[in-house]
């Protein structure tokens, strides 16, 4: 038992070695099993304890993680949506993935990959520090926070959007959760975790729920291992090619793809790994995605910053429109691009940043009198918003700020971005 056990735990613990669901969840649940968690209410007192309760928390909630019977539904976990296989992103080119009470709900925004999160520092509407600016009296505007818009800023706050939304896991309150848990597979392991009186309270389940999830998404390996290409080269243990080092060069090129200016390529000052984001809110203009059944009524917009997830910035026009900066890293892993999903593969993405203002029309759906309707995702109130520096600008017609060559190079370049486990 306990060989198999290791065997398992080995599978997730092991960068190398690709992770299924199933195996994600078996190996959490195995690793509690073997190392004997305790039955008795944790007080956690000095560092080995708090560690250790740390340790076991994390690994509660990674099988909550995937533990199916937390949704409504019964049929849907965390990890349907956010695949272990995928960098924590979704599965497939689904614009937006279904969820629900009958799992025939959608939402209208993309899954974004839970990976490198962890350093996203807290939402602020003036944000000061910068890794690659030396001058922190300049003031970046809106950083930081969790999900497309920064709306929360912990993982055990943002654990409880999916829970309860009723086009995700549709759970009609926290006890609901609670109930599910307590009743679940993973009732005993709460137990363990967290004390045999923990399901007394409702409040405390619930909020032990979300810290242990909150706890799973900091474990390094399996969310922020910087194994890829691209980690080994700064390290000097790996070489470009030189199709990667060209897409790198024109991916830093302030004149060129500039992706650097937001996409953060280089180490920070203090020798920290690039997290490929600067946490930045920026409006790229991406064209409206008809896919989304949201967008079937005309009078509907996913304003991000200003709407409508997010309530304490509805009455501010200039923030409409604008999105959190992704991290790039395993962004080669995806199907689904931006944040309506707009895009099916990283060749178009890059390009659309190419020729979105030399060739609208390439995007842009046109009106009846043959007229493109640039930015049409956005309310005509909100479309000086976006943004119109290097990769963007030119006049209809004019040469892209990047070739044909130069978007290829930079694909080339962004897989190098994929982790070790994912990578062919
Ligand atoms: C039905 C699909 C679905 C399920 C199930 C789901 N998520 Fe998500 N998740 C999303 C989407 C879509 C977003 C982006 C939401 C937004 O921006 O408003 C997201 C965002 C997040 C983020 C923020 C990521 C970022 O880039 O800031 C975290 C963390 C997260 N989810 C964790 C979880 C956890 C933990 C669970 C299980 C309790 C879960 N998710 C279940 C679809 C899902
Ligand atoms: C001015 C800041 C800025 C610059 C410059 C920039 N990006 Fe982005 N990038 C963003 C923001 C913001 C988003 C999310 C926007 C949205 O979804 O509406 C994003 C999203 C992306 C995505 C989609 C990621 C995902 O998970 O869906 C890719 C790919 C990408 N950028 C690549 C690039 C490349 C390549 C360049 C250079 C050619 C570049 N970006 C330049 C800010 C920037």
């Amino acid at each position: 038992m306990r060989r198999a056990c290791y065997r398992q735990i080995r599978a997730i613990w092991i960068p190398e070695v690709k992770v299924s669901p199933t195996c994600l969840a078996l190996a959490t649940l195995c690793q509690l099993l073997c190392g004997g968690v305790r039955a008795e209410a944790p007080q956690p007192a000095s560092r080995a304890e708090v560690f250790a309760h740390a340790q076991q928390a994390g690994a509660l909630g990674l099988a909550l993680f995937s533990d199916p019977s937390l949704s409504a539904s019964g049929q849907q976990s965390c990890t349907s949506c956010h695949r272990p296989d995928r960098a924590f992103g979704p599965l497939d080119a689904a614009p937006v993935q279904f969820g629900g009470i009958d799992l025939h709900q959608r939402g209208f925004r993309a899954v974004p990959s839970l990976m490198y999160l962890q350093a996203t520092p807290q939402f602020t509407e003036h944000y000061f520090e910068s890794e690659d600016e030396a001058d922190e009296s300049i003031d970046n505007g809106p950083t930081g926070g969790l999900t497309w818009d920064g709306r929360v800023d912990h993982g055990r706050d943002q654990a409880r959007i999916p829970l309860l939304s009723p086009f995700e896991m549709a759970n009609p309150s926290p006890a609901a959760v609670v109930d599910h848990v307590r009743h679940g597979p993973l009732g005993a392991t709460m137990r363990a975790v967290f004390g045999d009186a923990i399901f007394n309270d409702d409040d405390r389940a619930f909020a032990a729920i979300l810290e242990a999830l909150e706890t799973a998404e900091q474990n390094n390996q399996l969310f922020y291992p910087y194994s890829s290409k691209y980690d080994d080269f700064l390290a000097g243990r790996a070489q470009l090619t030189a199709q990667e080092a060209r897409g790198l060069a024109a991916f830093n090129d302030p004149a060129r793809g500039n992706c650097a200016h937001c996409h953060t390529s280089a180490r920070g000052r203090d020798g920290s790994p690039p997290q490929f984001t600067d946490y930045g809110f920026i409006a790229l203009g991406v064209p409206r995605n008809p896919a989304i059944p949201a967008n079937e009524n005309p009078k509907f917009h996913d304003l991000g910053l200003c709407g409508p997830e997010r309530k304490d910035f509805t009455d501010h026009p200039a923030y409409c429109g604008l999105f959190k900066t992704p991290s790039l890293r395993n962004v080669a892993l995806r199907q689904v691009f931006f944040h309506n999903g707009m895009f099916h593969s990283l060749k178009q993405a890059v390009a659309f940043y190419a020729r979105r203002d030399t060739n609208p029309a390439e995007w842009y759906p046109s009106d009846s009198h043959g007229e493109v309707q640039k930015f049409d995702d956005l309310p005509a109130a909100f479309q000086a918003n976006v943004n119109q520096e290097p990769p963007f600008g030119g006049k209809p017609g004019a040469a892209p700020s990047l070739s044909e060559a130069d978007i290829d190079d930079i694909v080339a370049f962004l897989a190098t971005l994929t982790d070790r486990p994912f990578a062919r």
